[in-house]
């Protein structure tokens, strides 16, 4: 059962506070997560790289969004919500901020590349309004997979 959940909120972290959450949701969610110094190299480009994060309604971290503005390109490098904390539209509330802070910061269009098997990602990200603009054959490995592109304008 998923009980549908109101309360979210996303907000930029701006310093090391809440990154250790951010690295154990990276750890949970990908093979080859992130690691911690890869977040801190985040922090500090705030010129180019956001890191959102989302908060359930006491406080706590529950995933998070790593975006780069390049030029009128917002690129969404990495996202992910904590296993327990699925399917209650913590991604939804995060992409739909980050697209919004990419569009306040003079963005025209997001884009992101998805591996072709992830299906939750890749319903999450169609129905936030992004369509297939390419393909890369066996980008990713362990396990090997197509990446799709993904854009959308903003
Ligand atoms: C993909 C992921 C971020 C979705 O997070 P989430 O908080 O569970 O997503 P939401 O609850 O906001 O769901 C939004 C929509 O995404 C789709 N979706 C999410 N999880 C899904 C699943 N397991 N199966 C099918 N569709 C799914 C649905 O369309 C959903 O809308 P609905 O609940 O009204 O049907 C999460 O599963 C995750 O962290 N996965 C591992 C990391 C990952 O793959 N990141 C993406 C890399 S590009």
């Amino acid at each position: 059962m998923r009980a549908p959940r109101d309360g979210w909120t996303v907000e930029r972290l701006g310093a090391l506070q809440d990154l250790d959450a951010v690295v154990a949701v990276a750890e949970a969610s990908f093979l080859n997560g992130w690691t911690r110094a890869m977040f801190v190299r985040e922090l500090e480009r705030p010129d180019t790289a956001h890191l959102f994060v989302v908060r359930g309604s006491a406080g706590h971290v529950a995933g998070y969004c790593s975006a780069w503005l390049v030029s009128d390109e917002l690129h969404i490098n990495g996202l992910a919500i904590a296993p327990a904390l699925r399917r209650q539209g913590a991604a939804r509330a995060l992409v739909r901020h980050a697209l919004g802070e990419g569009w306040r910061l003079g963005a025209s269009e997001a884009l992101l590349e998805v591996r072709r098997s992830n299906r939750a990602a890749r319903r999450l990200y169609d129905a936030a309004g992004f369509t297939v603009r390419g393909v890369r054959p066996r980008y990713y490995v362990q396990p090997v997979d197509d990446a799709l592109i993904l854009g959308r304008r903003l």
